[in-house]
């Protein structure tokens, strides 16, 4: 059965807001931003030295990167998640709307040099269907997806597999089950303020309704920075200038605690600085951050505050990557 919620709204800049209440519970044990190059794989272990813009310095970056994300998916075990929403930019997705899947597993290797690195993970088809219709009811661009009788195995390619990876090595390590999820596959098309907006209502559905409400969930965003960093003759894409300005604003935006008094300049680096040139910077993560600072934006109205724990940001060849999390405090 499905129960549409009325989003009773505050407006704030025009945007929908939960009134403050007192009976909310804080479900979120974390938000997680994992980047999704193969390079930080193995970087220790195997010889990149064929990778496009590959230059002295890129093993030591990567290495910096692996052991971030290691720490990220430690840290996202330890908090005992039963539930990720996990976002990415190119698994399904849709030039328009957001692709919530729904089946029952999904499988797939890092691909490339890296086909023997492998993740797969449970989706939650309820919780998944249960976000759809609400998201769907309060007017998103959302469409569930499924294959068949929803029973098959629906194949996962690097910008999942990576940060999964991490994840279910962590989970190995601490003897936890790994979390089931929630996919969200980021539209081509950019639209801030549809992507703020999405990330409020998702956090007031995990708010309000029950069968979130009585989980305790983990956020993922995968996603990397600028890929116009590097004037190497094989890097795949053009250098630009932009590139090192879109990736500051966005590291300065990850490395802000989130509560009452950063909300504005919080708002202002991710939507406006970086926003406002996040075009021309060829970047693959800005949709799902863009969600998570709406996630968050609506959990900072009901004075929860999180502390950024912010790892590491690198370019070991012509893209940007950083790790980064936010705890609740
Ligand atoms: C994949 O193969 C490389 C070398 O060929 C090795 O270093 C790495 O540990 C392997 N990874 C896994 C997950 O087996
Ligand atoms: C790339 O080339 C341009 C133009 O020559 C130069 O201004 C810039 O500093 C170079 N950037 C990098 C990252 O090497």
């Amino acid at each position: 059965m499905i129960v549409f919620l009325v989003f009773t709204s505050t407006s704030n800049n025009g945007l929908p807001l939960l009134p403050k209440r007192t009976d909310l519970r804080n479900t979120f044990v974390g938000f997680y931003v994992f980047p999704h190059g193969g390079i930080t794989l193995d970087p220790a272990g195997m010889d990149y030295s064929e990778e496009p813009a590959f230059s002295k310095d890129s093993q030591q970056k990567s290495i910096q990167l692996h052991d971030a994300m290691q720490q990220a998916a430690d840290e996202l075990i330890k908090s005992k998640p039963d539930l990720i929403i996990f976002s990415t930019p190119h698994g399904f997705h849709l030039m328009d709307n957001h692709v919530i899947l729904s089946t029952s597993t999904v499988y797939g290797t890092g691909g490339w040099i890296w086909s023997n690195f492998t993740a797969e993970f449970d989706i939650d088809t309820e919780l998944s269907a249960i976000l759809y219709a609400e998201l769907k009811a309060a007017d998103n661009n959302v469409d569930l997806m499924s294959l068949g009788g929803g029973g098959e195995t629906l194949p996962i390619l690097w910008a999942e597999v990576i940060p999964w990876y991490f994840i279910r090595e962590a989970a190995a390590k601490a003897n936890f089950p790994v979390p089931s999820a929630v996919y969200i596959g980021q539209p081509s098309h950019v639209n801030i303020d549809g992507l703020r907006d999405l990330g409020r209502d998702i956090s007031k559905v995990a708010l309000l309704r029950e069968e979130f409400t009585t989980k305790k969930i983990a956020v993922v965003i995968s996603g990397d920075l600028s890929h116009y960093h590097s004037n190497d003759t094989n890097s795949p894409y053009p250098y630009s200038p932009i590139s090192k300005v879109f990736d500051k604003h966005m590291v300065s935006w990850a490395k802000m605690d989130r509560n009452a008094e950063t909300a504005e300049a919080s708002s202002k680096e991710i939507l406006e600085n970086a926003g406002g040139i996040q075009g021309q910077a060829g970047h693959c993560g800005y949709t799902g951050l863009t969600m998570l600072h709406g996630m968050i934006e609506e959990l900072v109205h009901q004075d929860w505050n999180f502390k950024s724990h912010f790892y590491t940001y690198q370019t070991p060849t012509y893209f940007g990557m950083m790790v980064a999390s936010w705890l609740p405090v």
